[in-house]
């Protein structure tokens, strides 16, 4: 891939950064920074070099207009806090504030533009629309560092339009995320087991299509798991389930046993009569689910039964919550399984998105995991083993 060094001197030239500061927020209060914190390498590189820094992000699914919920404010004092310096912010992304902005800036300062997604052409179905919003921020820069890796699943205009517009590169967290994510999946040491929970079963189908011929064991806790339980005939009550994956579920569990992969569902449950944070609480076995209750997150026999899978791994991908962990009631099943993986002696990825934030909600130490990754729909598409356009684009011989 293009790294930092192809693009030559910085000093003094506008480097526009593609960040993934997407940070969960509560209102205007920043819930987990843990993204903010991943683009510091980069910034940091770019700032020392001299160049004159315009990050670019997106924040939230607005609908290509400003809205002031999804706005980038919250996020510059926190980045300026962590940089130690002055970051400045433009109202804009493309428009007069952010060329006044851009312009201002002298070697080595940074500023924020506004939210990428508060203009159409970002996230444009057309080519030519995402083209025409692509040159209009090539017109702010004259580089381009591509380190959004949260991002990099998706053809967006500043994440693969804009690429092609301005000498291209990879930044540190890109860089460091491919690493990591591709060294699991391409030549894992054995055993390699991967834990994966969730809500939603659909999200998590290709990558257990692809893991089924890779991994050793599977491991599957959190929301996802009740359709695996249905689909064994067990009792799952008012658990969330989708009726349409029954089959394909029940597919993977047959070629699971013909691949001799093993397959791990939970074998007890932690239930409740409503999904509320002070709801009561009990455990019941997981083909026992009672009919006006739902599953909330994995029982002790199960954490039990996952540390005991997942102690003597080479490699560890986790991706997914086991339980409702935002409610400290049912957190249990998640930090015993972020636990385990933090007192593991292989290698330990965790997939981005809530998997991310739950470990670093529940107070573990980072350095305790050799790597968290910033994405999670683009950890789960690397692991799949998709093309993903935002890293094509910077591999040596492309465009
Ligand atoms: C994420 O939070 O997964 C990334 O920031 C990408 O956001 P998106 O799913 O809205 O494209
Ligand atoms: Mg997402």
């Amino acid at each position: 891939m293009k790294t930092i060094d192809s693009l030559g001197e910085l000093r003094g030239r506008r480097v526009l950064v593609r960040a993934d500061l997407n940070v969960p927020l509560d209102g205007t209060t920043i819930t987990d920074d843990g993204r903010i914190r991943a683009a510091l390498p980069t910034l940091t590189r770019l700032v020392e070099a001299g160049a004159r820094v315009a990050v670019i992000s997106h924040l939230g699914r607005p609908k290509g207009a400003p809205e002031e919920k999804y706005s980038l404010r919250p996020v510059v004092g926190r980045l300026g806090e962590l940089l130690g310096q002055e970051v400045a912010f433009a109202s804009d992304t493309v428009g007069a504030s952010a060329q006044e902005t851009v312009a201002a800036l002298g070697d080595g300062q940074v500023a924020v533009l506004e939210n990428l997604r508060f203009n159409p052409g970002e996230t444009a179905k057309q080519d030519q629309e995402r083209l025409a919003f692509a040159q209009e921020l090539a017109a702010l820069g004259d580089a381009f560092v591509s380190d959004g890796f949260g991002v990099v699943h998706r053809k967006q205009a500043s994440v693969y339009e804009l690429a092609t517009l301005l000498p291209a590169a990879a930044g540190e967290l890109v860089l460091r995320e491919v690493d990591s994510l591709r060294r699991v999946t391409e030549s894992p040491e054995r055993p390699f087991v991967v834990v994966l929970g969730g809500a939603k079963v659909a999200d998590k189908l290709a990558v257990i299509d692809n893991l089924l011929g890779r991994a050793d064991r599977i491991l599957i806790g959190g929301g996802m798991a009740y359709t695996f339980q249905k689909a064994l005939g067990f009792e799952i009550g008012q658990s969330l389930l989708d009726e349409t994956k029954l089959d394909v579920v029940r597919e993977y569990m047959e070629r699971a046993k013909a691949n001799g992969v093993e397959l791990v569902l939970p074998v007890d449950t932690v239930v409740a009569p409503e999904f509320a944070p002070d709801a009561p609480a009990t455990v019941v076995p997981a083909d026992q689910i009672p009919a006006d209750q739902e599953g909330m997150d994995i029982g002790p026999e199960t954490a039990r039964l996952f540390g005991e899978k997942i102690t003597d791994a080479a490699t560890v991908f986790w991706n997914g919550p086991m339980g409702v962990f935002e409610f400290d009631t049912f957190a249990a099943g998640t930090r015993s399984v972020a636990e385990t993986l933090s007192r593991a002696s292989g290698y330990t990825v965790v997939g981005g998105g809530d998997s991310a934030s739950a470990v670093r909600n529940l107070g573990f130490d980072e350095s305790l995991f050799s790597h968290i990754s910033t994405g999670g729909g683009a950890s789960l598409e690397l692991i799949e083993g998709k093309d993903l356009p935002g890293i094509s684009i910077l591999e040596e011989d492309a465009a």
